[in-house]
């Protein structure tokens, strides 16, 4: 976690995991966290839209709703206000490693990127909503969208927009990442099993923060 002027103390890690839809988040989240859980490292899952009890209601609303784009993105960014001040900064203030299913990146992908919003004014909006804060690590999980797409199961109102759509969000992503390419760990989603997957989170965790001499036990 990158300090923001307004927000606490760093102390935990804040790890984001992002992709286009069907890539397979939510199931390598679980997976890093049983080997977490293994290895005794204190960490919390959380997601977004959502993570706290306000944010979850807001997810509500944005899923269920078509809205303006600009609507959309400032819900997304009141959500994550909420989640950051009630969840992930007193997650991380324990010392707590936070493994986000999806952050500010998406807000680029898919409201800058693939719906339009000037990508400066997604990042205004996301520097406002998170005082500056920036995952410590962010793994893209990374899958051609028609390939994504055939794996999703019930499709949600950005699924059903279909692979143009989810081809813009790649691209998007993908833009974010070459602002800051040592942020992020990009990984083909198809080119090993979870298990492999977790096996590779988990060990680039273990050597680039240095893990097991700083905080197992
Ligand atoms: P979800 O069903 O959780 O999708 P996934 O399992 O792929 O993460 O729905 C979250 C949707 O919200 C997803 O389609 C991506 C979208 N989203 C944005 O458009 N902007 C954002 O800032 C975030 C966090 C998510």
């Amino acid at each position: 976690m990158k300090k923001g002027k307004t927000r606490g103390k760093k102390r935990g890690l804040f790890i984001t995991f992002e992709g286009t839809e069907g890539a397979g988040k939510s199931t390598l989240i679980r997976e890093v966290g049983q080997r977490l859980h293994q290895g005794r490292y204190p960490f919390s899952v959380t997601r977004e839209p959502g993570g706290s009890s306000l944010a979850e209601r807001i997810r509500t609303l944005i899923l269920e709703n078509q809205m303006d784009p600009l609507a959309e993105l400032f819900l997304y960014e009141a959500a994550r206000a909420e989640h950051l001040s009630k969840t992930v900064l007193p997650a991380l203030s324990r010392g707590e490693i936070v493994l986000c299913d999806r952050f500010t990146d998406s807000s680029l992908a898919y409201q800058g990127y693939a719906r339009g919003i000037p990508w400066k004014t997604v990042k205004a909006a996301n520097s406002l909503a998170t005082g500056g804060l920036s995952p410590d690590l962010t793994v893209l999980l990374d899958i051609p969208p028609a390939a994504g797409l055939k794996r999703a199961e019930e499709p949600n109102r950005f699924e059903a927009e279909g692979v143009d759509f989810q081809v813009k969000v790649r691209k998007g992503f993908l833009k974010a990442r070459a602002e800051k390419p040592s942020r992020w760990l990009k990984l083909d989603a198809r080119s090993k099993t979870p298990d492999e997957l977790a096996e590779v989170v988990l060990h680039h965790l273990l050597k680039r923060f240095k893990l097991k001499e700083a905080r197992r036990g």
